[in-house]
């Protein structure tokens, strides 16, 4: 972001993480609205953002369409799977093929150290209804409704809550949701880089994991959305080698 000329302000406050960031983007937008416009890359906050993310991060079940035609001549899969933090590239990932009740969607949570462990960040498996960043949804929170701190060994999957639209997708049934621990996405990003030359994003990583736990026909087609590259989790990944 720096190199391309943002100014990068850390977050101080609470434990620094994905939390932590918005709240102080927020918090920055409702200070300076003058001069201060206010965007998130996932689909979580107030709306209309989840929304407009959902919508703008569809074109990836839009391409997952178009490969999968020219590839298998098909245009729908059997299962797309995707990892959850806020949701957006998952919400990408479904967001053609949500009306379409032939294709399991499975959306995949980070269980950190295990779901029981106090050390996780899988809110539909932890959570309850709640309001946090301005949208009514899914979050992990006391019975006083202080949001519990997550953990996940992905920054990008280390947040409390999830976007309506999961929580839409959670309750209805119309999507799985499933987690996967630290230990099973480095396994499987390890998996991937040996098998394919491609090292994915600790967060895609979950969702690759869950390949592990499921059973397939050779007729399936599954698409697993790989959410970004892992150059920048290098350094967790060294420390596993
Ligand atoms: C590569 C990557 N994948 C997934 C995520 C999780 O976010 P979301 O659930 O909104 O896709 C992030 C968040 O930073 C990310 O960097």
């Amino acid at each position: 972001m720096k190199m391309l000329g943002a100014t990068v302000v850390p977050a101080t406050s609470g434990s620094k993480t994905l939390k932590d960031a918005t709240n102080e983007a927020i918090r920055d937008w409702i200070n300076h609205p003058q001069n201060t416009h206010y965007i998130i890359g996932s689909v979580v906050g107030p709306h209309p953002y989840p929304d407009m993310v959902a919508r703008l991060q569809s074109v990836i079940s839009k391409e997952i369409k178009a490969q999968l035609k020219k590839h298998t001549g098909k245009l729908l899969p059997t299962h797309v799977i995707a990892c959850v933090g806020g949701g957006s590239n998952a919400a990408g990932a479904f967001y053609h093929f949500i009306k379409e009740k032939k294709v399991s969607l499975v959306a995949v949570e980070a269980a950190g150290c295990g779901l029981q462990s106090g050390k996780s960040a899988a809110t539909t498996q932890l959570g309850s209804t709640g309001v946090l960043h301005g949208s009514k949804s899914l979050l992990m929170q006391t019975a006083d409704g202080q949001v519990v701190e997550p953990h996940s060994i992905s920054a990008g999957l280390d947040y409390p809550g999830i976007g309506p639209l999961h929580a839409n997708l959670f309750k209805t049934g119309r999507a799985s949701f499933d987690s996967s621990t630290d230990d099973e996405a480095v396994k499987a990003a390890m998996n991937l880089c040996k098998k394919e030359g491609i090292i994915p994003a600790l967060e895609s990583a979950h969702a690759l994991a869950q390949l592990n736990k499921m059973k397939f026909k050779k007729t399936d087609r599954v698409v697993v959305n790989l959410s970004g590259r892992g150059d920048k989790d290098l350094a967790t990944y060294m420390k596993f080698l």
